[in-house]
């Protein structure tokens, strides 16, 4: 069957890319990867790509005198590269509806935060701050509000008394790199369908056990 292209966006460190990388470099993986885009063109991610011999692109927001201008120049590189789908990984420019109307259902973001809760920016601190105990990730798709839009699948981690913000992005980091590939997964083997704002995996295996935290001492 024909592996979904995929292109990746990003801004800057790339972990998450990476993980995507190494679930496309297994060849009975349903998705490729055919086109990484940064809008900063000191973006470690663009090295990690060159390194795994795929495609990048450099188009810098800066060159542009709006959004649209940027995103019509993204939307023409994506075209250009059949992209069939996209994944924002730490991608940090704020999409218009025209763009994310375009890619509709065909884009999908990773944030570290069980959303709803803690959407935007330093949302370790702010969960920190609000003294959860379970933190998390959550991969969605895209829409014109930023960090909502259907959910595809989520992590948990505890939260650790002596955590402090690097050492809790660290922790929920690693449960990103497990999820997102999952997700792409899922809806690369067509399973994934959006119904009213909400989404369902067919065949989607149900989690066993509670996380509880404190546990039982
Ligand atoms: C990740 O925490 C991701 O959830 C958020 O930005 C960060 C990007 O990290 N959207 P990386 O560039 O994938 O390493």
């Amino acid at each position: 069957m024909a592996r979904l292209k995929t292109a990746v966006l990003i801004s800057g460190r790339g972990t998450n890319l990476q993980a995507l990388i190494g679930a496309c470099a297994d060849p009975s993986f349903p998705a490729e990867l055919c086109l990484v885009v940064s809008n900063r063109p000191d973006a470690e991610g663009l090295r990690r790509a060159g390194a795994a011999g795929i495609a990048t692109r450099v188009i810098d927001h800066k060159g542009f005198a709006d959004r649209r201008g940027f995103e019509a120049a993204l939307d023409a590189a994506l075209r250009e590269a059949r992209a069939e789908f996209i994944c924002n990984a730490g991608f940090m420019r704020v999409l218009t509806e025209w763009f994310v109307e375009r890619w509709r259902d065909r884009q999908i973001n990773i944030h570290p935060s069980l959303l709803p809760v803690f959407p935007g920016l330093d949302t370790h601190a702010r969960a920190l701050a609000a003294g959860v105990r379970i933190a998390g990730c959550t991969a969605h798709f895209v829409r014109t509000e930023v960090d909502a839009g259907p959910i595809i699948a989520q992590a948990a981690v505890p939260v650790r008394p002596t955590d402090d913000e690097e050492t809790l992005a660290a922790r929920v980091l690693e449960a990103e790199h497990r999820i997102y590939p999952r997700a792409l997964r899922l809806i690369a083997e067509g399973r994934v369908t959006v119904v009213d704002e909400r989404v369902h995996i067919e065949g989607a295996a149900e989690p066993r056990g509670v996380l509880i935290n404190p546990a039982d001492s």
